[in-house]
């Protein structure tokens, strides 16, 4: 049965109707299925798929191929789910021609329907250019990962004035040169719920409080995939960390104690065939 697909215009609505957004990190074609089936609105091909499925450090080395390799897999899983593929570091930065050929990249071979960058005012002339080749585009403001040498580390962004300011007015260029969401990642929800109430287009927080008009969070984040770093924003929704290691000690235990396969796992021959072959 054909879904009908959840779309940057179906963002836009849900905000004008006060319905939040979900939306969740998806890096391959079963997590992405499983997620699609349970209803998820959007999913994000994200960068910190250089550190969740790569082992980075953090997302700079990822590039353009990792995210379109990810990508093409997740838009295979995903039937009703609006596709966004992260631009990673340097694939916007240096010209517009080469961020517009990038964003085009990401939706022609990744099959995304919408890409996300990270920055504000310094990023609006390639935000104005992507969207005028008719790619959608979501903004990232607040603790913008690619810039982690720039910032000092990962640190919650807007808690000074000047810088609360800044965001606001970056929030505020964004909807003006075309993005149709902004993400807003680990800045208090008092600043937050500001930007969200002066927008139009829908904010979408990591870290960033009750009042954006969605929620996202990387998946293996969510799941308890990841053991040894929990950020503090992370609300673990099941142990699948601990259900998949408790799971491959049963199949070790199983196999050096002979216990699997049992009969049912195998197959048979015929037994004429069989006695020919001693
Ligand atoms: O790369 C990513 O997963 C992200 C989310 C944390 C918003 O940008």
């Amino acid at each position: 049965m054909k879904v009908e697909r959840f779309t940057t215009v179906s963002c836009l609505e849900a905000k004008k109707k006060g319905e939040k957004i979900s939306m969740l990190t998806a890096y391959d074609y079963s997590t992405a299925k499983l997620l699609d089936e349970a209803g998820i609105d959007s999913l994000l091909i994200g960068d910190s798929l250089g550190m969740v499925m790569l082992g980075y450090e953090n997302t700079l080395p990822v590039m353009v191929e990792d995210i379109i390799y990810h990508s093409k897999a997740v838009a295979r899983g995903a039937k009703r789910a609006m596709i966004v593929g992260d631009m990673p570091f340097l694939s916007y930065h240096i010209n517009i021609e080469e961020s517009v050929r990038n964003a085009g990249r990401l939706i022609q071979e990744g099959n995304a329907h919408a890409v996300k960058l990270e920055g504000g005012e310094e990023v609006l002339d390639k935000v104005k250019a992507i969207v005028k080749a008719q790619i959608p585009v979501m903004g990232h403001l607040g603790l913008t990962p690619q810039s982690v040498n720039m910032m000092g580390g990962f640190k919650v962004q807007g808690k000074k004035e000047e810088q609360a300011r800044k965001l606001i007015k970056d929030a505020l260029l964004l909807q003006e040169a075309g993005a149709f969401a902004i993400v807003l990642e680990c800045v208090p929800e008092q600043l937050s719920k500001i930007i969200t109430e002066k927008l139009d287009i829908p904010t979408i927080g990591i870290g960033a409080g009750r009042y954006c008009d969605g929620q996202v969070m990387v998946t293996q984040d969510m799941l308890g995939m990841i053991s040894d770093f929990k950020p503090k924003f992370v609300k673990q929704y099941a142990q699948v960390g601990n259900i998949t290691k408790e799971a491959c000690r049963q199949y070790i235990g199983e196999i050096k104690d002979m216990n699997f396969p049992a009969k049912e796992h195998t197959f048979s021959i015929d037994e004429e065939i069989l006695a020919k072959l001693y």
